[in-house]
């Protein structure tokens, strides 16, 4: 794990990271290889992003004694997928936690403008009493994290942590300049955004790798 400094992100840089991120920006690593690699990330992910959960004890018997055991606090988790590629993550995230609840918005970027395009919002109702971990895999110029974030905050959400898989110079600046409150974590800093918005070197549309799109 790294933390540049002055920044309000966490590099999650292990080598089973490192790894795995490398098979996936590979062109050739086709669809279903690429989704696994993605849940399998979001793994090690959740461990980096949930370390500071608060923990409580409970008193328990082993069958050899009684201890002080300890357990989550009961603080309440939401997972938002930003949909398509956030599925991705969210799937592995699921399987750690799974009592969480989860939250989806839909947006696309426009290809001309790269605005976010909202189609779709469901979120809990609760979600102010919840830590909230919005789940997309990339984050080029950030107008897709910026604009959910923007409508968890209207909801309510008050504790809120943003897991990508790429993140661009260019997107975490935007995003901290919109966010400062909100923690990013992220497996890699690519180097720069091309003129369409793409990160470079990146991995592609990370939808379209996941789902054969294109
Ligand atoms: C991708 C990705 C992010 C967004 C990042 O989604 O999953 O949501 O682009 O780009 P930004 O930081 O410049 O906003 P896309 O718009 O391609 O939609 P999709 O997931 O439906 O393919
Ligand atoms: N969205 C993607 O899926 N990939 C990029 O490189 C940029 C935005």
């Amino acid at each position: 794990m790294n933390k540049p400094a002055g920044t309000n992100v966490t590099v999650v840089d292990h080598p089973l990271v490192l790894h795995k991120l490398t098979l996936m920006r590979d062109r050739h690593t086709p669809s279903a290889v690429f989704r696994q690699l993605l849940r399998e990330i979001s793994l090690l992910l959740a461990y980096e992003v949930l370390r500071d959960l608060p923990i409580t004890t409970r008193t328990i018997e082993t069958p050899l004694a009684e201890m002080e055991a300890p357990i989550l606090k009961g603080k309440k988790l939401v997972f938002v997928s930003i949909l398509r590629a956030g599925s991705g993550l969210l799937d592995g995230m699921l399987d750690l936690v799974p009592s969480a609840r989860v939250g989806h918005i839909g947006l696309y970027r426009d290809p001309e403008t790269l605005t976010a395009i909202e189609y779709y919002l469901k979120l809990p109702d609760d979600i102010d009493a919840r830590r909230t971990i919005v789940v997309d895999p990339m984050l080029a110029t950030a107008n897709s994290a910026i604009a959910a974030v923007n409508r968890i905050k209207d909801a309510g959400a008050l504790d809120i942590k943003f897991v990508c898989l790429l993140a661009a110079p260019e997107g975490i600046a935007a995003f901290t300049a919109a966010h400062p409150d909100v923690q990013i974590y992220t497996a890699a800093i690519d180097d720069h955004l091309d003129e369409h918005g793409y990160i470079i070197p990146g991995l592609g549309d990370a939808g379209d790798r996941m789902f054969g799109t294109k």
